[in-house]
């Protein structure tokens, strides 16, 4: 009789074989991590048990993330987690992804917080998603105290679950908030800032339907939309931050690798500006401040 039992090694040909037929990149990389994240092994201890054969549950639970990636779900989606500036998030539909790029805005505002203030300060974090930015900020800076906000509630909740799975729960207070509400409701709430920092909606509504299928079909569409130009929020956010910011204080935002000019535009009537350049030399983050 034919032996139709998948070992660790079988069932992983055969999945990068089947993502690369669907057109899926890195078909061998996502049929790891999908097989890593179901064994509950890391990728080195899968090609340590190579020969180990699955049972019919894991098969079967196997064949429906296939499934998914193959409709093309992105594998955080599927996963439910991201790792972020080496920290781990939830991750679920009501979110956006959190992007490498991102990691940038992190570092870029940790490093002026350390070299910039040296007592207690205040962070605002606007349009928060899943906690990432102000969560692996707070993780990382024994001097902050972050508020964040995000118009979505699924978001927020998410983003404390997060805070707390990241043990920083005592140092960022989620709440939700439109950034189109009552600016007086937002400044009596948390008074003034120090930092400011942001990824906000920057895609420009024609742009959105030539996305990626992985974006387009699964990414919540509020977390992308940035209006006809894409700088509806990131114009919001320039002047919320005009009236919220201190005297000293700074703003980071990341917008897209062809705002730059504009941005800086709307920024340079309230702050003198600089940026902070991607692996691919765009100017990615704007930083807003007053000296
Ligand atoms: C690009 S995502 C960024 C998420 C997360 N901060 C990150 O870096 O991955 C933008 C976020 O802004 C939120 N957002 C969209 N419109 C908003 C609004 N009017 N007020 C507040 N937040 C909003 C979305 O829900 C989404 O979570």
């Amino acid at each position: 009789m034919e032996d139709r039992s998948l070992s660790i090694k079988k069932i992983l040909d055969l999945t990068e074989r089947h993502f690369k037929k669907k057109g899926i990149d890195n078909a061998r990389l996502e049929a790891e991590v999908l097989l890593s994240h179901l064994m509950k092994k890391d990728r080195l201890e899968l090609y340590m048990n190579f020969d180990s054969i699955l049972s019919d549950i894991e098969i079967e639970t196997f064949r429906d993330y296939v499934k998914k990636r193959s409709e093309r779900m992105p594998v955080a989606y599927i996963t439910g987690k991201k790792e972020f500036y080496s920290l781990s998030f939830k991750v679920n539909e009501n979110v956006l992804i959190p992007r490498p790029e991102t990691e940038i805005l992190v570092e870029t505002a940790l490093e002026k917080i350390r070299s910039r203030f040296d007592k207690k300060l205040k962070v605002l974090d606007i349009g928060t998603g899943c906690g990432n930015i102000a969560i692996a900020i707070a993780k990382n800076s024994e001097l902050v105290k972050v508020d964040a906000f995000d118009s979505s509630k699924k978001a927020i909740d998410l983003a404390k679950e997060n805070a707390r799975m990241n043990n920083v729960e005592h140092k960022v207070n989620f709440f939700q908030f439109d950034i189109s509400g009552d600016f007086y409701e937002l400044r009596n709430k948390i008074g003034k800032t120090d930092v400011i920092v942001s990824n906000p909606p920057y895609v420009p509504t024609s742009v959105i339907e030539t996305l990626a299928p992985e974006i387009l079909q699964y990414e919540p569409k509020q977390a992308l939309d940035g209006g006809q130009d894409g700088l509806e929020y990131i114009s919001k956010i320039i002047h919320m931050a005009n009236g919220l910011i201190i005297n000293k204080g700074y703003l980071f935002i990341e917008i897209g690798h062809d705002q730059a000019i504009e941005a800086k535009k709307i920024a340079e009537k309230y702050f003198k500006t600089d940026f902070k350049t991607d692996l691919q030399g765009h100017q990615r983050i704007l930083i807003g401040y007053r000296e």
